[in-house]
């Protein structure tokens, strides 16, 4: 696949200008990076900087001979430019959006993109690593292209359906990505193990939800999370959708989101698989505690007795609980505290610990121990590591 990067204006300042905003990266460091990041994958990648728009409207058209994806920072140009819309829609390239601040928590105009509804998706607020992340989107949305479905009104309320090519019906792993509900981490995070499941032969739901106030909080996270479990009912006659074989998997915050949607839809999964999950959010540490508000808002330590997924076992579902030992965001205990105590409240539960696993691994098919996440996800047995917790 060819990769055309494109920047729009100012962002060859990038490194000089309001760097507590847009880091210190350069424009070339940027471009060094994303070059050897679409090789790993291995694509080709070609990258072009323009302050004029003219120029980033002919650069695009002519991308539509030279480039199979785009990954596009138009700058400003995204709150004001209607002509740039038209050129990235009749080009017809798929192209993601990135800026690398977080536009929805600055001056109100940036919150404004004319440019989004063109792209095939919009990744902002991750620094430079988003241009990154972009680049991996476009490979997985090439490797096996999503059909995105609404399961509510909410321009939030949105999933990535993605059948494997065997004929029906399909087992559905319904994916809950982590990234501690904050806006700018979105399903992109799981686009890696949900192509991965895809050729495995189970069909994926990776669902978008409303995330921290002002756009969500907590209760509209966890509706959300359920309504996209409960939404497989209504599609599963057009696509095939064995109901009698779903997995709900939630990653570290969508792990907690996740619990929830497992435990109330009315669609009932064989089994819960939290990855890295943040299952004990009393005891999760200190580190948490702006997060934790921001989600839950200002009473927020006394709403954790219906947030907390360990203080709402049982689940009234199998679980399985799977977290890296070297684990450096959310802490290995969680899942150890979580499956002693659901085993306690009668969910039959599992643990498993892989050793040399980090926090984003455990959702990498590129990483060691992604077979054992895999089987679970799949609904499958799990090997232990370790003896079972004794309880
Ligand atoms: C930007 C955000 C825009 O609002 C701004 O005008 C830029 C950079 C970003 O990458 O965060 O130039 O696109």
């Amino acid at each position: 696949m060819r990769i055309l990067l494109l920047n729009g204006p100012n962002l060859n300042l990038l490194g000089r200008r309001a760097p507590d905003i847009y880091g210190s990266a350069t424009l070339a460091d940027v471009a060094e990076q994303c070059r050897a990041h679409a090789a790993r994958l291995g694509h080709q990648l070609e990258a072009l900087q323009s302050n004029h728009e003219g120029e980033l409207i002919d650069t695009i058209h002519a991308a539509r001979e030279t480039a199979d994806g785009i990954a596009f920072n138009p700058g400003a140009f995204s709150h004001t430019s209607y002509a740039l819309h038209d050129a990235i829609e009749a080009a017809e390239v798929p192209t993601v959006e990135i800026h690398i601040s977080n536009v929805r928590e600055r001056e109100p105009w940036r919150r404004i993109s004319l440019t989004e509804p063109a792209c095939v998706y919009q990744i902002f607020g991750r620094g430079v690593a988003g241009y990154l992340d972009a680049i991996s989107h476009l490979h997985y949305r090439m490797a096996h292209p999503p059909l995105t479905l609404s399961y509510g009104p909410h321009a939030e309320q949105v999933a990535d359906l993605r059948l494997p090519d065997a004929p029906g019906p399909h087992p559905v792993a319904v994916l809950v990505h982590g990234g501690g509900w904050t806006d700018p981490y979105t399903r992109d995070l799981m686009d890696g193990a949900a192509v991965d499941l895809t050729t495995r032969g189970t069909a994926t739901w990776n669902i978008e939800y409303r995330r921290i106030p002002p756009a969500g909080g907590w209760r509209d996270s966890i509706a959300d999370v359920t309504a996209a479990v409960d939404a497989l009912s209504s599609i599963s006659g057009d696509h095939g959708l064995d109901l009698d074989r779903v997995t709900v998997v939630g990653h570290s915050a969508g792990a907690q989101l996740g619990f929830f949607g497992a435990k109330t839809a009315s669609v009932r999964p064989v089994v819960f698989v939290s990855l890295a999950g943040m299952l004990d959010l009393g005891n999760i540490g200190p580190g948490f505690d702006d997060l934790i508000s921001a989600f839950l808002g200002d009473d927020g330590h006394a709403r954790l007795q219906e947030v907390d997924p360990i203080r709402a076992l049982p689940a009234g579902v199998s679980t399985v609980a799977v977290h890296g030992r070297v684990d450096r965001s959310v802490p290995p205990d969680q899942s150890r505290r979580f499956v002693e105590a659901a085993l306690v409240a009668g969910d039959p539960s599992r643990l498993v610990e892989l050793a040399e696993a980090d926090h984003m691994d455990v959702i990498s098919p590129l990483a060691t121990g992604w077979e054992e996440v895999a089987r679970a996800c799949l609904g499958g047995p799990v090997r232990f590591e370790d003896p079972p917790p004794s309880v």
